[in-house]
């Protein structure tokens, strides 16, 4: 389709690479008016008030908007409301009952898409959801979901949602060791997967994982969607096809009354620590959030086709690619494959068929697609797009003009969306209709939270110097209750270094302008984005040290041109090995397999011995250090400053010295 290109931006004549949104953006905007934050500010929690009212079908009204207990807060306590309901149902009930809510490209180009009506929608969702029920699951009981990109996944959660079931789904390419973590932690009974995906072409067999993962576990049965139609193992009496049950199951089923405090879903993300910990959000609150963030940030209208580009096992999919866009009766696009398969022009080919209107990734992406070449971009027609989102990693000014430039044209103003799994939703970013649109730098707080960047002892810093990023009580609707079954670590690892009402991030920012505008910096802790995915380096020290031949290692983040960090795993070996490229290549195997291919260390440095303090703590900052070509800072409380030398060497170190 072809769209009357329209110029959404216009750059400040005084400062170079600001931009703010031009007339016409600002008149279609849901929100133009600078005075939004200051009403906002006011009283956040009546304003959060009246966005619940306004953007969300309530069955019951709530009787306290916030209510807290440091650490500890709720929101909307006693209101009732199902967040499936008002992702379909009501949508159904309207023209939108004929509206694409979901359009699926698959990976191989022969194969057709699929597109489900909202009323489609419907129909799957409430079968699913009698699977679930005639399985036995439910309300509070936690199902797996261990699917590719296919609306499945969508129903799969939805249908949870609509039972009271608490879905926790794990990213399809992490192993089925991951997996197995992940369902034991959340106790789950049902697992539901797939035979397979398409990935670069080539089957990927997922059940084999789903397998692993199932093993030891409370999981009584398993369903598996058939995509691919591929032989797969089945365990008679537990595993049971997706389609054979869907045939039998009615169509008819009410959502279940929620309370707004009861838990909707469980997210595992990466912390300092080797375990993951089970994010848990809850319906009420993550339901309003979810809501009025994608409708406000992406400026989403009835005509728009949102494509968010993340893998819905992670947070920005749950949020951007499922509940967001539906409850907004918004289009949503997902596609099933590699963003460079069949060739490095695929996505803008998928924008120029469908005529994207809105689209939302990751600077990793961007710098991989940068790094290609201009030329697959211009072959499309991408003139349909309006908003151009980022989201997951501190994007570079290169990276952000020449999105900005490249894919958007000009006219598109570029959100750049900081949030957390643990956040739910969005936090800081320039909203479209009133800016500024600054490369490198998110924006202000959402209207009704409040941020701040604290010194180390806890006092407000200047504008351009660093800090801690932190978030106010009464923070946000959507932000995590706790962590699931570990009350404790919530406590400690987000209310433990500034106090019980103030929620620590573990990222560095400052204050860019007068304005309040926020630069993030990145994590502060041993957390690690790799392509924009969380991880952590004690996760995959743990996968390193599993290898028979490693005696002692240590994983460091290195910063790397595209993905942003890559892990850098430092072993020594046990006497008896010898190190080889082979060894080498078999304990990045070891962490594929262990946790998933995006925690490959992109290098294994065999080292004699590691640099470690004289109580014999590994001192990892001499590490970082080396690998960024940093300045290596005092070794002299170390106990081996010799090794410090012997990495050089081993490394290639070109900092100075
Ligand atoms: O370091 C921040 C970075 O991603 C971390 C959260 O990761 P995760 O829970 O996987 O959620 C990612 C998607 C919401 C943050 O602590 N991060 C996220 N967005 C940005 C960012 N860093 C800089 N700029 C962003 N826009």
């Amino acid at each position: 389709m072809k769209m009357k290109p329209v110029k959404w931006v216009v750059e400040d004549p005084k400062k170079k690479n600001v931009f703010w949104p031009s007339e016409e953006l600002k008149k279609r905007a849901w929100v133009n008016d600078e005075s939004v934050y200051a009403e906002a500010e006011k009283d956040p929690v009546a304003w959060w008030g009246k966005l619940a009212k306004e953007g969300i079908t309530w069955f019951k009204d709530w009787t306290v908007t916030y209510k807290e207990n440091p650490p500890f807060y709720q929101w909307f306590v006693g209101g009732k409301l199902n967040i499936c309901y008002n992702a379909v149902d009501r949508h159904i009930t309207s023209w939108k009952r004929n509206k694409a809510a979901i359009i699926w490209e698959p990976e191989p180009l022969n194969e057709q898409p699929r597109v489900l009506t909202f009323q489609d929608l419907y129909r799957e969702v409430c079968k699913f959801a009698n699977v679930l029920k005639g399985l036995g699951i439910k309300k509070g009981d936690r199902v797996g979901i261990y699917l590719p990109m296919i609306p499945e996944v969508q129903i799969a959660m939805l249908a949870c949602a609509r039972i009271g079931a608490v879905h926790s789904v794990v990213f399809s390419a992490f192993s089925g060791q991951s997996l197995r973590d992940r369902m034991i932690d959340a106790e789950a009974k049902v697992l539901v997967t797939a035979d397979g995906y398409y990935r670069r072409g080539k089957p990927v067999n997922l059940k084999e994982n789903a397998d692993i993962g199932a093993e030891g576990t409370k999981i009584k049965d398993v369903i598996v969607v058939k995509r691919l139609g591929t032989p797969v193992n089945w365990v008679e009496g537990r595993d049971h096809w997706w389609h054979e049950l869907m045939e039998k199951a009615d169509l008819n089923c009410e959502p279940e009354v929620m309370d707004s405090e009861d838990m909707l879903f469980i997210l595992y993300t990466s912390g300092t620590t080797g375990k993951p910990k089970g994010i848990e959000h809850h319906v009420g609150g993550y339901a309003v959030q979810a809501y009025w963030t994608t409708k406000w940030d992406f400026d989403l209208h009835d005509e728009d086709l949102f494509w968010c580009t993340a893998d819905i096992g992670w947070i920005t999919g749950h949020t951007y690619n499922c509940y967001g866009p539906l409850m907004n009766g918004v289009t949503s696009l997902i596609y099933e494959g590699a963003p460079d398969f069949p060739g490095p022009d695929r996505w803008w080919q998928i924008i120029e068929k469908y005529a994207v209107t809105v689209f939302y990734t990751a600077p990793t992406a961007i710098r991989m697609f940068m790094r290609l070449g201009d030329e697959y971009v211009k072959k499309h027609d991408l003139s349909s797009l309006r908003i151009l989102g980022t989201v997951g990693e501190p994007i570079n000014e290169d990276a952000w003009l020449w999105y900005f430039n490249t894919v958007g044209g000009g006219r598109c103003p570029i959100i750049d969306t900081w949030w957390q799994t643990e956040t739910g939703a969005t936090l800081i970013n320039s909203l479209p209709g009133i800016g500024p649109f600054i490369p490198t730098v998110a924006g202000r707080p959402f209207p009704g939270t409040r941020f701040a960047i604290l010194t180390e002892d806890g006092k407000p810093t200047n504008i351009g110097e660093g800090g801690f990023l932190v978030q106010k009580s009464p923070f946000a609707p959507g932000m995590l209750r706790t962590v699931y079954g570990d009350p404790e670590k919530f406590k400690q690892q987000y209310f433990g270094v500034y106090g019980e009402r103030i929620y620590y991030t573990s990222d560095g920012a400052y204050i860019f302008d007068q304005l309040g505008n926020i630069r993030i910096t990145g994590r502060v802790d041993d957390v690690m984005k790799v392509a924009g995915h969380r991880l952590s380096t004690a996760e995959v020290e743990n996968a390193v040290a599993q290898h028979p031949a490693v005696a002692e290692c240590a994983v460091v983040a290195m910063p790397h041109d595209i993905k942003g960090e890559v892990p850098v795993a430092f072993v020594a070996l046990k006497a008896g090995f010898k190190g080889s490229l082979q060894l080498e290549d078999e304990i990045k195997k070891k962490v594929t397999e262990i946790i998933g291919p995006t925690a490959r260390p992109e290098k294994v440095v065999l080292v004699d011995d590691l640099p470690k303090t004289r109580s014999g703590k590994i001192m990892r900052r001499i590490l970082k250090a080396l690998t960024a070509n940093q300045p290596i800072g005092d070794i002299s409380t170390l106990m081996n400053p010799e090794s410090v030398q012997t990495l050089k060497e081993r490394i290639g170190y070109k900092g100075p010295t």
